[in-house]
C-alpha cells in the first residue's frame, strides 16, 4: 500500500479512456482513466483472485468489471456494486504531475 505518492505510469500510457495494471510499492494497482479523470484501486478483486486490470471498464457508470466472475466495483470509492463481489477494494488518490501518474494513500 502506498503511503506517499509514487509514480506508477505515464499519462501517455493511457492516451484515452482505459485501464492498466501498475505496481506501487510492490502492490498490484489498477489505474483507470475516463476523460480527464483518473482512478486507482487495489489491483486484486476482493472476491477471489481476479486481476481487475484484466477486466472491463464501464465508462458510463465509472465502474470496473472483474474478469473472473463479473463482480463490479465503483472506481471512485472502491465499493462493490454487483455480486458476487460484496466487499470493497481500497481506492487510492491519484495525482497527475506533467506526464506522470502518481498514486498515493487511500482516498
Ligand atoms: S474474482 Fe472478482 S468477482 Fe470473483
Amino acid at each position: 500500500m502506498p503511503t506517499e505518492f509514487v509514480r506508477v505510469a505515464s499519462v501517455s500510457d493511457l492516451p484515452g479512456n482505459g485501464m492498466l495494471a501498475a505496481n506501487a510499492d510492490g502492490e498490484e494497482i489498477l489505474v483507470a482513466r475516463i476523460g480527464d479523470d483518473y482512478y486507482a484501486l487495489d489491483g486484486w478483486c476482493s472476491h477471489e483472485a481476479g486481476l481487475l486490470g484484466e477486466g472491463n471498464l464501464h465508462e458510463g457508470t465509472c465502474e470496473v468489471e472483474c474478469p473472473i466472475h463479473e463482480g463490479f466495483f465503483n472506481l471512485k470509492n472502491g465499493r462493490a456494486t454487483a455480486p458476487p463481489a460484496d466487499e470493497a477494494v481500497t481506492a487510492y488518490e491519484v495525482r497527475i504531475e506533467g506526464d506522470d501518474i502518481l498514486v498515493g494513500p487511500k482516498s
